[in-house]
C-alpha cells in the first residue's frame, strides 16, 4: 500500500530500527525493491532524484511507482529524493508521491529556511511530510559532487524549528557515492543533534557503510537510510557477470531477471541490517 513518511518514521523513530530509502529509476529497480521488502515483511521507501525523472519521464515513473506501491503487499513510501527544484516538488507533491525531500543545501546559507520552511508549509496543505536537509554531503550522486559540510546541532534545532520540516538529514561525515577509506561517521555529533532535534533523523550516502556503523548509527537515533550506489554497483556487477558468462545472450529479459534477484538480495540485507524486517 502507498503511505506516507511519516506513517512509517514515526514507529521506527519509537522503536529504534531504520527504514531504508532505495533510489530507483526503472521497473527493475522498483521490482527489486518492492520484492525484497514483501519477502522481509518490511516497511520501504522508493526514493526518486530529479535525475532519474529526467531520464525515465516524469508521468512514466509516476504512474509506475506509484500503482506499484498501492499495490504492494507492505507499505511502501513514494519519495522525492533531495528535491531542488521547487517547480518538481511541487509537482510531485500534487502528482501522489506520498513524501518529498527538499534539500536547501546548495542555496545561499540565508535563504534555506525561508524557502524550506515555504515548501513545507505548501507540502503540508496537501497532507504530505517533507524531509529536508541543512548542510549537504561530500561525494558524488547522480554526477553532481556535493560540498561535505557538518552539521551543527545548534544550527539544526534551529532548522528544524523554525522550518517546521519532519524528517532531518544530517552531515556527520557521510559521504555519497562510494566510501572514501577514511571516512568515518561523527557520532558525538548525531548523539548532540539528536538530542537537540525531536524529528526522526535520515542518513544519506550509506552505500559501503559499515554495518557497525550504521547500528550505532541508528542506536543514536537514525530512522531513515538511503541507499543508491550499493544497488547500481550490484546491477552493473550482474550485468557484466551475465554478459561474460553468455556472450550469446539474445533475451535482455534474461539477463534483467538476474540482475533483479542479485538488488533484491542486496536490499534484504540492507532491511535486516537496517532492523525493519518484520516490522508489518
Ligand atoms: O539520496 C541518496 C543517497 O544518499 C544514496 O547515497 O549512493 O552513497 O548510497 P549512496
Ligand atoms: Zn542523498
Amino acid at each position: 500500500m502507498l503511505v506516507t513518511i511519516n506513517e512509517v518514521l514515526k514507529p521506527a523513530h519509537k522503536a529504534g530500527y531504520a527504514v531504508g530509502a532505495f533510489n530507483v529509476y526503472n521497473l527493475e529497480t522498483a521490482q527489486a525493491v518492492i520484492a525484497a521488502a514483501e519477502l522481509e515483511n518490511s516497511p520501504v521507501i522508493m526514493a526518486v532524484s530529479e535525475k532519474a525523472i529526467e531520464y525515465a519521464g516524469f508521468d512514466n515513473l509516476t504512474a509506475l511507482l506509484i500503482e506499484m506501491a498501492e499495490r504492494s503487499k507492505v507499505p511502501v513510501v513514494v519519495h522525492l529524493d533531495h528535491g531542488t527544484n521547487l517547480h518538481t516538488v511541487k509537482k510531485c507533491i500534487t502528482c501522489g508521491f506520498s513524501s518529498v525531500m527538499f534539500d536547501a543545501s546548495t542555496l545561499p546559507e540565508n535563504e534555506r529556511i525561508r524557502t524550506t520552511k515555504e515548501i513545507a508549509k505548501f507540502t503540508h496543505k496537501h497532507d504530505i511530510m517533507i524531509e529536508g536537509e541543512r548542510d549537504g554531503l561530500a561525494g558524488q550522486e547522480d554526477d553532481i559532487e556535493g560540498e561535505g559540510r557538518y552539521t551543527n546541532p545548534e544550527t539544526a534545532a534551529v532548522f528544524v524549528e523554525e522550518t517546521n520540516i519532519d524528517a532531518f538529514a544530517v552531515s556527520i561525515g557521510n559521504a555519497h557515492g562510494i566510501p572514501t577509506p577514511d571516512e568515518k561517521l561523527d557520532f558525538p555529533r548525531l548523539e548532540q543533534i539528536a538530542k537537540n532535534v525531536a524529528v526522526p533523523l535520515v542518513l544519506h550516502g550509506a552505500s559501503g557503510t559499515p554495518p557497525s556503523q550504521i547500528k550505532q548509527a541508528i542506536s543514536l537515533g537514525i530512522s531513515k537510510i538511503n541507499i543508491d550506489t550499493d544497488l547500481r554497483l550490484s546491477f552493473m556487477a550482474t550485468v557484466h557477470d551475465v554478459l561474460i558468462n553468455n556472450p550469446e545472450l539474445k533475451d535482455p529479459r534474461k539477463m534483467l531477471t538476474e540482475v533483479k534477484k542479485a538488488m533484491t538480495e542486496v536490499v534484504k540485507t540492507k532491511i535486516r541490517l537496517f532492523g525493519s524486517n518484520g516490522r508489518i
